[in-house]
Order: structure tokens, then C-alpha cells, then sequence
């Protein structure tokens, strides 16, 4: 094929591989719904659950059938007790995004059942049991590297109630625990984003739920997708007060960087998702008498929507921006943004996952090779170096001083 004639489309932008019958985005008018329900009725009156009961099962449930699922994820927030020496082993540098990723493919080792669960149809069980643990898995690991014992999980709270009295120890306010609720409903899923689309890839080859979230996981962590949410925070905290915006966003823009927390592969409105989270955040902020962070978000907004080079870009707020202010206002550390985002989002990812396994067929996309063709192998005796010899070099994983740096650079053809 002649490259002139290949479509690629980088980034996969504009390709539809599938069907879904979860999540729906208009990202023109901005909006967004879960199996025809608008984000904004689920944000207003939706648990997590219940949310994550539509997406599983594609219908609300009844009031039983809430208690139910309710009881089921209850049932399965205790980590099992080899968990916790594999916790205990995590080296001290370990981020709560990589212990949470480790831990969670951990479990997958004391779950046997689900090697055959295409057969045996349990992917929702074990969908299920790592939508209740990963508070669990978040809220232990944080404790521990801060010399904390972890706390049991209680079964009398719900699931945002739960991680964050997970977390302190202490039972949290009605109105801070509604509000990770609507954060967890409103990030519940979004369509075919990266980690989801990275999610059913894995489902794709007949992988396992573990593995399949796994992957997501890592997928997820990436500062241009869910990575996102603890940058924007962490500029709000480099900025340090509402009048240094001006200065830090002129900086910004001389540099040519990018501004985390603005725009959106899909959206170009506003996400219909930052809308109801600007406005939560600024309750929240309001409510512990504390606007410093939210002030600094609004200020920072109102630089970005009015500047020309956003505008012509159609780049507005992502979901990403409000959570910062949001999450830190609940006195969430700034390295468990990611994770709380994972926690809201495995409800989606495996709701994908039984959606690719209804109506399976292996993704595998293809690449233009755009290398050189036709050349011809010789024996290495007599090979050109591209790197000098260096008699006293040698290069082993984690790049000695001595190793040389040429060997490093990617190789030119
Ligand atoms: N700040 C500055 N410039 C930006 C930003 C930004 N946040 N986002 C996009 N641009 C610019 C790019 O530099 C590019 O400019 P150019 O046309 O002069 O080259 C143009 O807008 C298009 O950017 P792309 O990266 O090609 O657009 P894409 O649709 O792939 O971008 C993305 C989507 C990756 C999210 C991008 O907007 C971005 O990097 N945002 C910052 C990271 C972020 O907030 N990610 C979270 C997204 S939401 C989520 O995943 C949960």
C-alpha cells in the first residue's frame, strides 16, 4: 500500500470499533449519559451502587435489587489476609498508584476461579469483588506508609462513606461523603477512553477481569488521562494564591506548556462533568471555610477560556480540573487523586469488560510500517558502530556512569 493512500488516524481519533450500550457523550452540545440516563439526574440522585448496578446490569434496579448489589460489594471489601504481607513488603518509594495496580493483580493470585470465568460466568463476582476492595486496597496502603494501622471496613457505610472513614478512622460528614459520591457517579465511565479502551483490549484476547483492570490501571495513571487530575492540583499548588495566576499563566503560555486539568479528545464545550464538579467544589471549599485552591481554580479558568489560543482550540475545563479542589478539600492526599478516579472508574472498566465478552471479537488494529524496506542482513563481524568503543563501558539496567550515553539515544536508520 502506497502511504499516500493509508488513513491512518493517529491516536485512533474518530474511530468507532464497537457498540456500547453504556456510556454515551455528545461532545459538541457537552453532554453525557449512562444507558440514556443524564449525568446530571444520576449526579443529583444516584449512589454509586446504584450507579454501578445501571452499568453491570444496563437498568436502574429496583429497591431490592439495590440492597442486593449493596450487600454484595459490602461482602467483599476485606482484603484477604496474604494481602497484607504483600503490602507490608512494598518498598517505601512505592506511590499508592503502583501499590494499587500490584495489589490488585496480587488478587487475582487468591482467586482462582476466575482462570475459567468465561466458562463459568463469573466475571461479574470478580468485577464485584475488586469494585469493593480497591477503597480497601487505597485506604490500607495510605495508612501504612504514614505508620497508621489500616482500618477494617465498615459494612454500615456506603461506598464513599466507607473509604473515607477508611482513611482517617473517623466517620465522615454527611455532605463530605455526598460529595466523593457524585465524583464517583460522574466518573463511574466515560465512553472509549484510553483506560477503557486499553480495558476491553485485554478483554479482548478472553483475558481475565484482573488482568483487564489491571491494564487499566496503568493505562489510567498517564498525566494525559486520569494522571490529570493530580497535576491540575499540583498547579493550583505551584500558583500558591488567586493574584499569581496571571503571572504563572503568561509563564505557562511563553513555554508552550500544556495547562492539565483543559481539553478533551471528544469535548469541545465544556465537560459536562467539570460543570458539576466546579459547582461541588465550590460548596465544598465554601463549607471548610477554605475558597483558596477553588479561587485559584475560577482565576485560572477565566485566563484559559479567554485567551485566544484556547479559544481557537475549543479547550475548556476537563473533569480533571474541579476534582483537584474538590478531593483536596476532602483532605484526600494529592497522590490518591489517580486512585480515587480508578476506584469510580472499575465500575465502568468491567461493565466493558462483560460487554466485550457478550459479543467478543479480538482487537487488533494495524500499523503503516513506514520503515526501510529491502535491506540486506550481514554478519556482524565488520558492522558499522553508531558508538565509539569504550574500552572500560559496560552497560547494565540502571546505566552505570560509564556506560555510554550514545547507547541510550534511540537508534537512527
Ligand atoms: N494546554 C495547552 N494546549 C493544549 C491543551 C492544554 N491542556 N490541550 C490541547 N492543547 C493544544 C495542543 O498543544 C494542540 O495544539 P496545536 O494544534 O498547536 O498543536 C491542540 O491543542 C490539540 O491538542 P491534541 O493533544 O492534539 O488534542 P487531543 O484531542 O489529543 O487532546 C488531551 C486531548 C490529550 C486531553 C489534551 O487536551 C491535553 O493534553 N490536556 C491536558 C491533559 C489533561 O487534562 N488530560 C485529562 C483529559 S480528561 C481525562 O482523561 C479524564
Amino acid at each position: 500500500m502506497a502511504e499516500s493512500t493509508v488513513d491512518i488516524k493517529r491516536g485512533l481519533e474518530g474511530v468507532i470499533f464497537t457498540e456500547t450500550l453504556l456510556s454515551a457523550i455528545d461532545g459538541n452540545a457537552g453532554q453525557l449519559s449512562y444507558c440514556g440516563y443524564d449525568i446530571n439526574d444520576l449526579a443529583a440522585g444516584a449512589s454509586y451502587e446504584e450507579t454501578a448496578f445501571l452499568l453491570w446490569y444496563q437498568r436502574l434496579p429496583a429497591e431490592n435489587e439495590l440492597e442486593m448489589l449493596s450487600d454484595w460489594l459490602r461482602a467483599n471489601r476485606r482484603l484477604p489476609k496474604v494481602v497484607w504481607g504483600i503490602m507490608h513488603s512494598l518498598p517505601e518509594q512505592a506511590t499508592p498508584m503502583e501499590a494499587l495496580r500490584t495489589i490488585a493483580s496480587t488478587l487475582s493470585m487468591f482467586d482462582r476461579s476466575c482462570v475459567h470465568e468465561i466458562e463459568g460466568g463469573s466475571s461479574l463476582c470478580r468485577a464485584v469483588s475488586l469494585t469493593a476492595k480497591l477503597p480497601t486496597i487505597i485506604a490500607s496502603f495510605d495508612r501504612l506508609r504514614r505508620d497508621r494501622p489500616p482500618i477494617e471496613p465498615r459494612t454500615d457505610l456506603g461506598h464513599a462513606a466507607n473509604l473515607l472513614y477508611m482513611l482517617s478512622g473517623q466517620e465522615p460528614d454527611a455532605a463530605a461523603a455526598d460529595a466523593l459520591e457524585t465524583y464517583f457517579v460522574l466518573l463511574a465511565d466515560h465512553g472509549m477512553n484510553a483506560s477503557t479502551f486499553s480495558a476491553r483490549v485485554t478483554a479482548s484476547t478472553l483475558g481475565d477481569v484482573f488482568s483487564s483492570v489491571v491494564t487499566a490501571l496503568g493505562t489510567l495513571k498517564g498525566p494525559l488521562h486520569g494522571g490529570a487530575s493530580q497535576r491540575s492540583m499540583e498547579q493550583l499548588l505551584e500558583i500558591g494564591s488567586p493574584d499569581k495566576v496571571d503571572e504563572w499563566f503568561d509563564q505557562r503560555i511563553a513555554a508552550k506548556q500544556r495547562i492539565f486539568g483543559f481539553g478533551h479528545r471528544v469535548y469541545k464545550t465544556e465537560d459536562p462533568r467539570a460543570t458539576i464538579l466546579r459547582e461541588l467544589s465550590r460548596q465544598v471549599a465554601e463549607r471548610s471555610g477554605n475558597t483558596q485552591w477553588f479561587d485559584i481554580s475560577s482565576r485560572l479558568e477565566e485566563r484559559v477560556l479567554s485567551h485566544p489560543y484556547f479559544q481557537e482550540r475549543r479547550i475548556y475545563a476537563n473533569v480533571d480540573f474541579y476534582t483537584g479542589p474538590l478531593l483536596y478539600a476532602l483532605d484526600i492526599p494529592l497522590d490518591l487523586f489517580i486512585p480515587m478516579f480508578a476506584t469510580a472508574r472499575v465500575a465502568g472498566w468491567t461493565a466493558h469488560l462483560l460487554e466485550q465478552q457478550k459479543n467478543n471479537r479480538l482487537i487488533r488494529p494495524r500499523a503503516y510500517y513506514a520503515g526501510p524496506r529491502d535491506r540486506t542482513w550481514n554478519e556482524i563481524v565488520g558492522r558499522e558502530p553508531l558508538v565509539e568503543a569504550q574500552p572500560d563501558a559496560h552497560c547494565v539496567a540502571g546505566r552505570p556512569a560509564n556506560c555510554p550515553a550514545a547507547l541510550e539515544v534511540p537508534p537512527r536508520f
